[in-house]
């Protein structure tokens, strides 16, 4: 057996632990380059990853972007009301097209100024002459979906709607109206660990006593963190609060107000929505200890004060909370992936709060076997 398939077969034989009798996956699964590189292939090249949310784009010709691995992709508003992502390198020379967020009426290459039409289309190509057959050309299309008022991208033309495949967690999440929620901030940044590092860190609430012990212990204790099982595309655990949700929907449920939940769309989209407030992140690997975290916090749409004051105050308290308690975890995080080049790093016992760890690991083994 090479060290790969020995890597392999001892993720395998750790997700196959039955939960009683769980410990965390071997180094490899986080510092091999090989491993890193299939997972790439397999899961984020051969599944959807989430750009970003429905309301970010209400218009026509508004568009978010994002980078999926190495190819970089717009999602735009078209002019009938659908959705198109464009894979955004010039058909010329290779520029890149669009960047952040943001509104075009036609998309302009910054290099020689060709010209784009909303759907791809190419339209013009300065003082190129008979040279250049504009009908022929146009920017390639990936696919989307929509789940709960999040937009996902896939460069693969053959993998299962995702929307299809989660059903089930929108029937169990529905009393907490996740696709009533609007963004409120957004965020893009690289942190130096591997990105299950991070999935693991986000989908897991045991660490809140310790790691947030003054930012979200006190409204969001371990005490009242509970798994419960998910899905094969998914996993999921709730959070009671000492907060129940008060401000909005006056027809949520006893159980919607006090508790919500946290989910991980596998393989990278991590997700908690309260009935007032969401947190979510979206994760791409650059190698095996640098992670590319798109994140954003949504809020049900009720919450978001209409005037610019309110609505500048509300989105700077968001931004503080979420950046304190980002750095609490980035300092955990960051230390993990350090201490995982060391030869002395050994496997770990889950404790009963980690379950959605190891229900993430069968996925993560049934995908890369
Ligand atoms: S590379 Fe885009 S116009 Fe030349
Ligand atoms: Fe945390």
């Amino acid at each position: 057996m090479s060290g790969f398939d020995t890597l392999l077969a001892s993720v395998t034989s750790t997700a196959a632990r039955p939960f009683s009798d769980a410990v965390t996956l071997p180094r490899g699964a986080y510092v091999d380059p090989d491993f890193a590189a299939l997972e790439t292939r397999r899961l984020f090249l051969g599944d959807w990853v989430c750009v970003g949310r429905l309301d970010e784009i209400p218009e026509p010709g508004d568009y978010i972007t994002h980078r999926i691995v190495d190819t970089p992709v717009a999602v735009i508003h078209q002019r009938d009301g659908s959705l198109a992502a464009l894979v955004t390198i010039c058909r010329h020379r290779g520029a890149g097209l669009l960047e952040g967020c943001g509104h075009a009426d036609r998309i302009v290459c910054p290099y020689h100024a060709w010209t784009y039409d909303l759907t791809g289309a190419l339209l013009g190509a300065p003082f190129s002459g008979d040279r250049v057959d504009l009908s022929s050309i146009s920017l390639p299309r990936a696919r989307t979906d929509i789940w709960e008022g999040w937009i996902y991208v896939t460069l693969d033309d053959d993998v299962a709607p995702l929307s299809s495949r989660l059903g089930s967690l929108s029937s169990r999440i529905a009393p907490w109206y996740p696709a009533d929620h609007v963004m409120v901030w957004r965020a893009n940044e690289v942190w130096a660990c591997n990105w299950k590092t991070l999935a693991e860190n986000f989908t897991e609430s045991y660490h809140l006593f310790s790691s947030h012990r003054e930012t979200l212990q006190p409204y969001t204790p371990t005490q009242g963190v509970h798994c419960e099982p998910g899905e094969a595309d998914w996993n999921i655990h709730w959070m009671d609060t000492t907060r129940p949700a008060a401000k909005t929907r006056p027809d949520a449920s006893a159980e919607a107000r006090r508790r919500f939940p946290l989910m991980h769309i596998y393989p990278s989209h991590v997700v908690s929505t309260s009935l007032e407030r969401g947190f979510w992140m979206s994760l791409q690997p650059e190698g095996v200890d640098r992670v590319r975290v798109l994140w954003g916090v949504t809020a049900a749409r009720s919450m978001v004060p209409a005037d610019d004051a309110g609505y500048a105050a509300f989105r700077d308290d968001i931004k503080r909370t979420f950046d304190a308690v980002n750095l609490e975890d980035r300092r955990i995080v960051e230390s993990i992936a350090r201490n995982l080049r060391s030869d002395h790093y050994r496997p770990g016992p889950l404790c009963p709060k980690e379950r959605t760890l190891w229900e993430f690991w069968r996925y993560l083994a049934r995908r890369l076997a």
